[in-house]
C-alpha cells in the first residue's frame, strides 16, 4: 500500500524526505508528495503530484521550497479511494491549512464522516478517504495538537497509519497506527518515522515499532508513545539487523512469498466494509447499479487472462450457483475476436490485477461497442481497464510485485463471491441464505491463515517432487479452475511442465502420459464431485503416477488413493478455490526455490502483458 516518511532533526528535512520516498518506491505507487513546517504559525509548505518522485523533484525545483524547514512528512500513494491525481495525492491539508496529514490504510466510515464534516462547512478538495482525517483534526482541535489527533482518530473505523504536522508546532510530528505499520527511527538528535523500516535504516537501526492503537508525539530528540486515551505506553527500542533487500520484502526471501503470506490481510482489506451479514448481502457501491438493473441481468460474460481468467471461471460458477445468472468466462483475446453475442442486459466482467492487460482492455472495448454494461474488477485504481469500464470493484489487495499472481487471485474470488451474493440476494436468496454465505466469506482471512500455518508440510511435499519434469493438476466443479491455476503457478515459476485438467477428462486421452514420473496433484476438498475425483485418483495410481491430494481435514478416505495429502480446513465448495490455490501457490514457490529459479522475475514473463 502507501509509503509514509517523516523527519525531525538537524538535516535538511526535504532531502531526507525525498531519499526516504525513493527507498519506498519498491512498494509501487502512482503519486507522491511532501509537507514541510517552517516557523511557528508560518503556512505549511505542500508539494505533491501524480507521477514519480522524479516528477515531484522537478516540481519542487520550480517551487519555493523553504530552506529553513523544521520538520516534514512525505507520502507515496497507491490509490484505493479516488483515482491517481494531484488533488488525490497526499499530504492532505485541513481546511484552515494548519494541519497536513499522510495516511496509509482504508477508512471504512469515511463517507459518513465526510458528510458530517461537509454539513459543518468543511469543503473537500479530493475524492479520497484520507482527506477526512485532516479536516477532522481541525474540527477536534481545542489548543492541543496531540489531543486533537487522538480525538480525530478515535472517530475512524478501518485501518490507518498516519503522520501529521501542524504549523503551530513546527518541530513536532504526531503519528498513529491501526492496521498499517508505523516505525520510528531514533537517531542522534534526529527522529525518522516511516511505514516500513527500509526507509529508516539509512539513518539509524534503533527503532520503535508502534502497535495497533498506539500514537506518538515525535520531535528531533523525543518520542512519547501513548494510547489514544493519552495514557503513556512503553514500547521497546529494538535494533533492526536486516539488510534493505530483506526489509523491502518484509523479511521474506521473495516478494512472491511475502504476497502469499499477505493474503489474510489482503483478503480482509478486500472484504472490509463490504459485507452486511445481518441483511445477508454485500455493499459494492462502485458498481453504481440499482436493484432494478440487477434484476434485469440476463447473462454475465467474463473476460480475463491467465490467473485472472481462472478466477473468472470460479466467478462463472459463483454467478450461476448463487446469483442464478448464466455466465461464461472466456480468454479475453478469444472473446474480442470471435464477435461475442451480446444481448440486452448482458453484463461483462473484466478481471485484471494490473488493469493494463491489452487483451482484456480490447475485450472491454468490444463489449462496450456491442452495448454490454462493463464492470471492472481490478487491483490498480485508475488503471486503463478500470477507467474504460467506468464502474466496478477494486480489490484493495495492495501492490502485487511478484510476477506470479497470488494474493490477487484470492481477492478476485472474494470480490466475485460478494458480487454473486449481492446479485443473488436481490434476485433469489432469502436473508438467511444470504447471511450464511456472507458469514462464510467473512471467514476467508482466517481460512487463509490456517493454510499458511501448514506451510512446512507443503514445503516438504514440494521439495519431494521438485525434480520431476511433468505434472498434472486435476479438479472438478469449483476446483477445476483451481487445477488450472495450480498448473499455471507451477510452470511459470519452476519451469516444470504442468497441465491443469478437469478430473473427468484425463481418461479421454491425457492419462496416456501417466507413469511413475508424472505426479498428479488432485484437489479433492469440499467438492461435490469428490467421490468421482477419488476414483480418478485411483485410475492415476493404477498407472503408477504418484498422487498428491488436497483434502479437507478429517477426510480419511483420501489416504487410500494418495501418496501425499495436504489438509485444508473445512470450507464451502464455492469458496474452496481460495484455500486450495494458496496451497498450490506455496507448492509452486517451494518447488521453484528447490530448483534455484529466479522466483520474482521468472524468465520470459512480465508482470503486466500490455501487448496483444
Ligand atoms: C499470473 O501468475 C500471470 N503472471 C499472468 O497469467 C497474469 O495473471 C495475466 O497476465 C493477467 O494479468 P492481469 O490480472 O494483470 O490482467
Amino acid at each position: 500500500m502507501c509509503g509514509i516518511i517523516g523527519y525531525a532533526g538537524s538535516q535538511n528535512p526535504l532531502s531526507v524526505l525525498l531519499a526516504g520516498l525513493r527507498r519506498l518506491e519498491y512498494r509501487g505507487y502512482d503519486s507522491a508528495g511532501i509537507a514541510l513546517t517552517r516557523g511557528e504559525n508560518d503556512r505549511l509548505f505542500i508539494c505533491k503530484n501524480r507521477g514519480k518522485i522524479t516528477d515531484l523533484e522537478q516540481k519542487l525545483a520550480r517551487s519555493s521550497a523553504p530552506v529553513d524547514a523544521r520538520a516534514g512528512i512525505g507520502h507515496t500513494r497507491w490509490a484505493t479511494h479516488g483515482e491517481p491525481s494531484e488533488k488525490n495525492a497526499h499530504p492532505h491539508l485541513s481546511q484552515d491549512g494548519r494541519f497536513a496529514i499522510v495516511h496509509n490504510g482504508i477508512i471504512e466510515n469515511y463517507a459518513d464522516l465526510r458528510q458530517n464534516l461537509s454539513k459543518r462547512g468543511f469543503v473537500f478538495q479530493s475524492d479520497t478517504d484520507s482527506e477526512v482525517i485532516a479536516h477532522l483534526i481541525q474540527a477536534c482541535y481545542e489548543g492541543d495538537f496531540k489531543s486533537a489527533v487522538a480525538a480525530a482518530v478515535r472517530n475512524l473505523e478501518g485501518t490507518y497509519g498516519i503522520a501529521v504536522v501542524c504549523s503551530m508546532h513546527p518541530d513536532m510530528i504526531v503519528v498513529a497506527r491501526k492496521g498499517s505499520p508505523i516505525v520510528i527511527g531514533v537517531g542522534d538528535g534526529e527522529t525518522i518515522i516511516a511505514s516500513d523500516a527500509s526507509a529508516v535504516i539509512q539513518h539509524t537501526r534503533h527503532a520503535i515499532f508502534l502497535d495497533d492503537g498506539d500514537m506518538a508525539c515525535v520531535t528531533c530528540n523525543k518520542v512519547d508513545v501513548a494510547s489514544l486515551s493519552n495514557i503513556p505506553v512503553t514500547r521497546e527500542l529494538t535494533h533492526i539487523d536486516w539488510d534493505v533487500g530483506r526489509l523491502e520484502k518484509g523479511g521474506y526471501e521473495h516478494f512472491m512469498l511475502k504476497e502469499i503470506h499477505e493474503q489474510p490481510q489482503s483478503l480482509a482489506d478486500s472484504i472490509r466494509g463490504r459485507l452486511i451479514i445481518e441483511e445477508g448481502t454485500s455493499k459494492l457501491s462502485g458498481l453504481r447499479m440499482e436493484a432494478a438493473d440487477i434484476v434485469r441481468i440476463r447473462r454475465a460474460l467474463i473476460a480475463a487472462c491467465g490467473t485472472s481468467l481462472y478466477a473468472g471461471i470460479v466467478g462463472k460458477y459463483l454467478f450461476e450457483d448463487i446469483a442464478g445468472i448464466p455466465a461464461d468466462a472466456q480468454q479475453a483475446a478469444e472473446l474480442r475476436y470471435r464477435n461475442p453475442i451480446i444481448e440486452p442486459e448482458t453484463i461483462m466482467l473484466a478481471i485484471s490485477q494490473s488493469g493494463e492487460t491489452a487483451d482484456t482492455l480490447a475485450a472491454v472495448r468490444e463489449g462496450i461497442r456491442k452495448g454490454a454494461l462493463v464492470l471492472g474488477i481490478c487491483n490498480v485504481v485508475g488503471s486503463s481497464i478500470a477507467r474504460a469500464a467506468g464502474r466496478g470493484v477494486y480489490l484493495h489487495a495492495g501492490p502485487e510485485i511478484g510476477v506470479a499472481s497470488t494474493k490477487a487471485f484470492s481477492s478476485q474470488v472474494a470480490v466475485l463471491a460478494m458480487m454473486a451474493l449481492l446479485f443473488g440476494r436481490i434476485r433469489r436468496l432469502s436473508a438467511t441464505e444470504g447471511a450464511g454465505i456472507a458469514s462464510e466469506i467473512a471467514r476467508l482471512p482466517q481460512i487463509a491463515q490456517e493454510i499458511l500455518n501448514g506451510e512446512e508440510e507443503i514445503r516438504k511435499t514440494a521439495e519431494k517432487y521438485a525434480g520431476v519434469r511433468d505434472f498434472f493438476f486435476i479438479g472438478r466443479g469449483y476446483l477445476y479452475p483451481a487445477a488450472l491455476e495450480g498448473a499455471l503457478k507451477l510452470k511459470e515459476i519452476s519451469y516444470i511442465h504442468a497441465e491443469g485438467y478437469h478430473a473427468a477428462e484425463l481418461k479421454h486421452g491425457p492419462i496416456a502420459l501417466l507413469d511413475k514420473d508424472v505426479p498428479v496433484f488432485a484437489a479433492v476438498a469440499a467438492s461435490s464431485g469428490r467421490i468421482k475425483t477419488l476414483a480418478n485418483m485411483q485410475e492415476c495410481r493404477a498407472r503408477g503416477a504418484p498422487v498428491i491430494a488436497v483434502a479437507t481435514d478429517g477426510d480419511e478416505s483420501v489416504a487410500a488413493v494418495a501418496d501425499d495429502i495436504i489438509h485444508i480446513p473445512p470450507c464451502p465448495e464455492y469458496l474452496s478455490p481460495i484455500p486450495v490455490v494458496i496451497v498450490e501457490q506455496l507448492f509452486a514457490y517451494y518447488a521453484a526455490k528447490a530448483r534455484g529459479c529466479p522466483i520474482d522475475q521468472p524468465r520470459n514473463l512480465a508482470k503486466s502483458v500490455t501487448v496483444e
